[in-house]
């Protein structure tokens, strides 16, 4: 691997929970938590690697189509995470910010991921980007309503919740499809697939992306 061609922003749809969790007997729930400890197990890796922005698909605009018993699971995973490891966020290192709408997400909820981004916001250098009822119709749309046409990409940019193109796009779990995730953001993103689930990818697998990352020559429409 080449320290000197670090893809900037990398996305990771984290994809496989239950099909980990069902590979070994064991309930979804299960495999939303291992899945859940995976999520800060590769942030660190990333910002060792030299990643500046890792962003990570932690629940879609339209998870919400799932059973509220596994919605009201994935919910409380980040909840009782921050109850029993409080203090770790205040020497984590690095910044955790939230994207996503607001307005749907429970009390309980909210209040942890304002107090995570909080404890995390003098920290400079790498972040980590969780999106959490996040979807790309939402974020576009929300963004066109804000503006008054004729509008520039500039403009667009400015207004979406992420800002940064996306150089490297992860999906695990052998899907290949975006799943309405930074669709204006991956618009040149390289994609790199693996039939690996969420909670099983680690440094091995994250190197393996980052070295066919490596490999490709982008082009932007232009000539090499
Ligand atoms: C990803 O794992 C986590 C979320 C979408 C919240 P899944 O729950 O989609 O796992 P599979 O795809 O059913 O195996
Ligand atoms: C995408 O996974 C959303 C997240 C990883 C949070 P899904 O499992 O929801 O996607 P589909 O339904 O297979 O497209
Ligand atoms: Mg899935």
């Amino acid at each position: 691997m080449n320290f000197k061609h670090i893809p900037a922003h990398v996305a990771i749809i984290m994809d496989g929970n239950g099909r980990w969790a069902k590979k070994r007997g064991q309930p979804r729930s299960y495999g939303h938590y291992r899945g859940g400890r995976n999520l800060f197990k590769v942030a660190t890796i990333a910002n060792e690697l030299g990643i500046k922005k890792l962003s990570l698909f932690a629940f879609s605009t339209e998870n919400w189509k799932r059973p509220q018993a596994e919605i009201d699971y994935l919910f409380q995973i980040p909840i009782e995470f921050y109850e029993k490891q409080k203090d770790k966020f205040k020497t984590m290192g690095y910044q955790i910010v939230f994207s996503g709408r607001r307005d749907r997400l429970p009390k309980k909820l909210l209040d942890v991921m304002v107090e995570i981004e909080k404890t995390t916001s003098s920290f400079r250098g790498f972040v980590l980007n969780i999106c959490v009822d996040y979807g790309s119709y939402d974020e576009l749309i929300t963004a066109f309503n804000q503006l008054t046409p004729p509008i520039t990409i500039a403009d667009l940019e400015n207004h979406l919740m992420i800002k940064e193109p996306v150089d490297l796009l992860i999906r695990t779990s052998g899907e290949q499809r975006l799943s309405n995730f930074l669709l204006w953001q991956a618009s040149y993103a390289e994609f790199y697939f693996t039939k690996i689930h969420w909670p099983s990818f680690g440094k091995r697998q994250l190197k393996m992306a980052i070295r066919s990352y490596q490999k490709r020559q982008r082009r932007y429409g232009g000539l090499a």
